[in-house]
């Protein structure tokens, strides 16, 4: 049968939206994480890890998440007439791998759990849980959504919420900012942290950066340079912070974009609490040479100009008690 013109058209469509990015983009929404489950027809309890549960009416209670059409849950899904939704902890981390596994054959094994309302398994220790009767279900492309009625909702512990943020557990973000909470975090220590990072990622990027990376750099160094007024304080900080974010990216390695990304998080937490930030002029021919050394892929010379960076700040910051340099 001869496609027509419109399905052709509809087809290339597709194949030109990058999936992958599509996904990357949907992961700079933070989300929780929950275990979605209901009882099988037989009785079983039935279970996986979710993030896509979100929260749609208050009178009626209404609630929903989405359910990939090819897993093999979802028969017992559409079947049950009714869900609970046990929001996941911080420390539950492992719970969640358990039964986002499609290896395992009974999940529920060695997991502490309960009958609730019609007989839904409420799994223990969680954060919250809501149970549900089903309220409307609705094919979404290759997800089935469904909506859910809270019938009973328990709000059981008050610790923190595992969160889920771009493809992985934000745990390391926040242990980080308890240390920096509780006054155990050293500023040295940090120093050094970012030094080895940064020097690490620049030694990266001049393997695997291309030339957009590095356009990108220049063009950030350009625009710190333009932000001197002191009433560009907030902005400056931000450019600053965004040519180590360029750099990290040009080093084209996804597990220590994580990293870097907490470390710069939480210095943005320092700065946005100094009021007396201060501009660096000293600090732009240094942002210059590492970027040319990147441009010739001198690993050895490039981490040379960014300990010398390093340096440099501490120096500003000892030299003036009552100011920081800015990143
Ligand atoms: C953090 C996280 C969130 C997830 N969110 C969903 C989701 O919202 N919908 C979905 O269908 N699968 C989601 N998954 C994947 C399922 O948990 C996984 O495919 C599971 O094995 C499905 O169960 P099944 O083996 O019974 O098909 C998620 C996985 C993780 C780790």
């Amino acid at each position: 049968m001869s496609e027509s013109a419109s399905q052709v058209a509809e087809k290339q469509e597709v194949s030109l939206f990058d999936v992958r990015a599509f996904r990357n983009a949907l992961g700079a929404f933070p989300t929780g994480v929950a275990i979605i489950t209901t009882a099988g027809a037989d009785g079983r309890p039935i279970g996986l890890t979710c993030n896509s549960f979100s929260s749609v009416s208050l009178e009626p209670p209404l609630v929903s998440w989405g359910l990939r059409i090819n897993s093999k849950s979802l028969e017992a899904f559409r079947s049950a007439g009714a869900f609970a939704i046990n929001i996941l902890a911080e420390d539950q981390k492992d719970l969640s791998n358990r039964f986002a596994s499609g290896q395992i054959a009974d999940k529920f094994e060695g997991v502490a759990w309960r009958a609730g309302h019609r007989g839904l398994p409420i799994i223990e220790d969680c954060v919250a849980t809501f149970e549900c009767d089903k309220f409307a279900e609705h094919l979404a492309g290759d997800h089935v959504l469904f909506l859910g009625q809270v019938a009973k909702f328990d709000h059981g512990r008050h610790e923190d919420s595992l969160v889920f943020y771009k493809g992985a557990y934000m745990m390391l973000t926040q242990s980080l900012r308890e240390l920096a909470s509780r006054g155990r975090m050293e500023p040295q220590n940090l120093d050094q942290a970012r030094r080895l990072v940064n020097c690490m990622l620049l030694r990266l990027a001049c393997e695997n950066g291309v030339d957009e990376d590095f356009d990108a750099i220049e063009h950030n160094i350009l625009q710190i340079e333009q932000l001197v007024a002191p009433e560009e304080r907030e902005q400056r900080a931000e450019a600053s912070l965004e040519f180590f974010r360029l750099i990290t990216r040009a080093a084209h390695n996804e597990v220590l974009v994580v990293v870097s990304e907490t470390l710069t998080n939480i210095m943005r937490q320092i700065l946005k609490a100094d009021s007396s930030l201060r501009y660096r002029p000293d600090l732009v021919p240094v942002r210059k040479q590492i970027l040319s050394h990147l441009r010739r892929r001198d690993a050895d010379a490039a981490e040379a100009a960014m300990s010398h960076y390093f340096d440099e700040m501490r120096r500003g910051t000892v030299a003036n008690q009552t100011s920081t340099a800015a990143p």
